[in-house]
Order: C-alpha cells, then sequence, then structure tokens
C-alpha cells in the first residue's frame, strides 16, 4: 500500500516521501482501516521539522498524518465497540499515528463513529480540532454563560473550536483574517475582530477563558484581557512543567519543560491567571460526544482545500504558509 512518510527531521524540509510499504496488522485491541480522507495539521509539519521531539520521539521513517477518516474492514477479537463496516473518525494516539496511507491499524478506542450527515472529507476537519477545544474547555473548568476569547479564530482550530464553545454554552469573541468576519460569525461567535484592523486589547476585558491558538507576542496580549482567576490554555507558546507532569513525561523532561515554560507561569502569575499548555491527544469516548453534538446541531466544519492523496505535499506546504480559511484535508477517493 502507498503511504507518505517522515523520513528526516529537518527544520528547512517538510517534504514527505511517498512510499510503498506493508499492508498493517491488527492486534486484538485494533481494527483495520481503509482510509478514505485525512486532516492536515500543522503539527504534521511540526513533526517534520523536529519541534516535537520532546513530547513524542517518533523513530523514522514513521507515516505521517494525526487524524484519520475511513472505513472499518477488519477488527481484533477484543474490539467491541465497533463492527466492520462502520464509518469512524479520530485523532490518532500520540504514540501511533499515520493516517496519511491507505491503510491503518488503530486501537478501536481512539475512534469513534462519524456522524451520517458529513462527507469523509469535512469529518477529517473534525477530529484533532474538535478534541483540542473539548480538552481545553476541560482544563479550564469552562462553565456555561462564561465568555471565552479564541484567538486565530479564522483557522482550522476556530472553525471547530468556535462552534463547540457555543454548543457548551460560552459566549465567544474571536479574531482573525478580516475576510472570514462573516463565516465566523456564522460559526456562532458573538463578536469577531479583524487582527489586522483593531487591537483588541483595547476593546475586550474581564474574559473568563482564553484559547491561544497564536503563541508568541500574542500569548501575554491575551493575558492582559482575562479576569483575575481566569484561565489561558494554550495551544502554541511554550509546554511548562504541570504539562510535563500531566502528560506522564519522565522526570528530566519534566525538568526541562518546567524551566522552558517557566517565563509564561511568572507571567500568568503577574495577571493572577492561570497558564497552561496542550498537546491534544486521542479520545474516542470524548469525540463520540463531540459527534453526537454534531449530529443534534448538524454543524458543518470550515474546509479551506480538498487535495488528492498523491499532493500530500502541496497540501503540507498551504497549511505552512498561512491564510488558512479552515481545514485542509487530503482524499483517498480515485
Ligand atoms: N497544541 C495542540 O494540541 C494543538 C492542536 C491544534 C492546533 N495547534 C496549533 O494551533 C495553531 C493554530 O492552528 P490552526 O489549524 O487553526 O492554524 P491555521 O489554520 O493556520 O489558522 C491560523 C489563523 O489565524 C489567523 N491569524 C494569523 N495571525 C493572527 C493574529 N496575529 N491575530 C489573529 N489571527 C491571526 C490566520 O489568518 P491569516 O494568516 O490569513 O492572516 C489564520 O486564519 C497552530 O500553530 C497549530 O500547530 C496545536
Amino acid at each position: 500500500m502507498k503511504a507518505a512518510q517522515h523520513t528526516t527531521y529537518n527544520k528547512k524540509n517538510i517534504t514527505l516521501n511517498i512510499t510503498e510499504i506493508a499492508k498493517p496488522s491488527i492486534t486484538d485491541k485494533e481494527v483495520l482501516v481503509k482510509v478514505t480522507a485525512a486532516g492536515v495539521n500543522p503539527l504534521d509539519n511540526m513533526i517534520s521539522r523536529g519541534e516535537v521531539k520532546m513530547i513524542v520521539p517518533y523513530k523514522l521513517p514513521q507515516t505521517a498524518g494525526n487524524e484519520v477518516v475511513g472505513i472499518i474492514e477488519e477488527t481484533g477479537s477484543q474490539v467491541k465497540n465497533l463492527k466492520v463496516g462502520d464509518r469512524v473518525f479520530g485523532r490518532l494516539p500520540l504514540d501511533h499515528i499515520g493516517a496519511f496511507a491507505e491503510y491503518l491499524a488503530v486501537d478501536s478506542q481512539a475512534l469513534a463513529k462519524v456522524p451520517d450527515y458529513l462527507s469523509d472529507e469535512e469529518a477529517a476537519a473534525v477530529p484533532l480540532t474538535a478534541l483540542t477545544i473539548m480538552q481545553a474547555l476541560e482544563l479550564m473548568g469552562a462553565q456555561a454563560g462564561k465568555t471565552i476569547f479564541i484567538s486565530g479564530g479564522t483557522g482550522g482550530v476556530g472553525g471547530m473550536a468556535i462552534p463547540i464553545a457555543k454548543a457548551k454554552g460560552l459566549k465567544v469573541i474571536t479574531n482573525g483574517a478580516g475576510d472570514s468576519a462573516e463565516r465566523v460569525l456564522n460559526l456562532g461567535a458573538d463578536r469577531f475582530i479583524d487582527y489586522k484592523t483593531e487591537d483588541y486589547t483595547k476593546t475586550v476585558s474581564q474574559v473568563d477563558y482564553v484559547l491561544d491558538t497564536l503563541g508568541g507576542a500574542e500569548t501575554e496580549k491575551q493575558m492582559s484581557i482575562i479576569k483575575k482567576g481566569g484561565q489561558l490554555v494554550s495551544l502554541r507558546a511554550m509546554p511548562n512543567g504541570d504539562f510535563a507532569k500531566r502528560m506522564n513525561l519522565p522526570k528530566w523532561k519534566q525538568m526541562i519543560l518546567g524551566l522552558a515554560g517557566r517565563k509564561f507561569d511568572k507571567m500568568a502569575d503577574e495577571y493572577g491567571i492561570h497558564y497552561n499548555f496542550i498537546f491534544v491527544e486521542s479520545n474516542g469516548a470524548q469525540l463520540q460526544e463531540v459527534a453526537d453534538l454534531f449530529s443534534k446541531l448538524e454543524i458543518k466544519p470550515s474546509i479551506d482545500t480538498v487535495y488528492p492523496f498523491e499532493e500530500v505535499n502541496s497540501a503540507l506546504d498551504k497549511v505552512a504558509n498561512g491564510r488558512s480559511r479552515g481545514k485542509t484535508v487530503l482524499s483517498f477517493k480515485k
């Protein structure tokens, strides 16, 4: 079967190698999935650049791709939650990625059933970003009626984070690229701010929670609009000691990340808020909760571009070059 693989860690080269490898076999707890679509994420390029080696040290070559949609062709003897023929999707376990391939063997607990109203390509836009917002809201202890600011809400994360936060009863303020204002408001955002024409730190204050998708200098700006005791969860700034402990990383990594994230912990102390970092993990049960919510509300994910699998490197370039208007997806249909 064909698979697109990371073959080197290289800061300057994100090209994957499309190669022929053996079709995988399954263990008792796994299912064999015939892949029909896969989500393409900034994370795929970060892995190529070696930027997540501290969190997950992949041995190369490694089949790429973190987010999958497909049909189950075989189930292991202990699999109870899924059956042959089910259309499933999932964010793959950190130590078991490989969605950019014609077939995939994966733990059945990482998957959920795709709501009928979604096409395979639409479904591919859901798992990673939906689980990101679910896990961020859980960490914040988010409560209905409170306000969340989602930065960069015009990208892939925002497309999922906004409708899910709304469905959980939150008021959503977001910023991003001005030409996506209408799309983002249609996703349910209560207020949209064009980041090129308005400085939100002058007009937004006292929010309860922030989902920081930008990092860099934006993280401190976002801390400044949170009320005392509030929570910021960053996807982009810097892992810290709390994160390393939650992820059960070895003690030496906890120490290094504790030092790396200290700047943000201290900054958060000065603003009287809590700083958290997350790295989204697979969770089939949590994704099923999202799928059930989606089936009720018929939320349509925002898709930017669908590329055929053979053009995986163009898709990765697209993601690397920004100007995202939703999710980039690979299709495996001939
Ligand atoms: N830690 C985790 O578990 C996790 C999970 C998911 C995603 N992430 C990370 O989260 C980040 C966002 O992901 P994504 O898929 O949403 O990215 P994306 O699709 O590239 O979207 C980024 C969006 O932010 C906008 N933007 C850029 N600069 C901005 C600014 N200063 N203020 C407001 N908006 C701005 C962009 O608009 P223009 O570029 O057009 O101006 C674009 O619409 C990525 O770095 C990704 O790696 C991390």
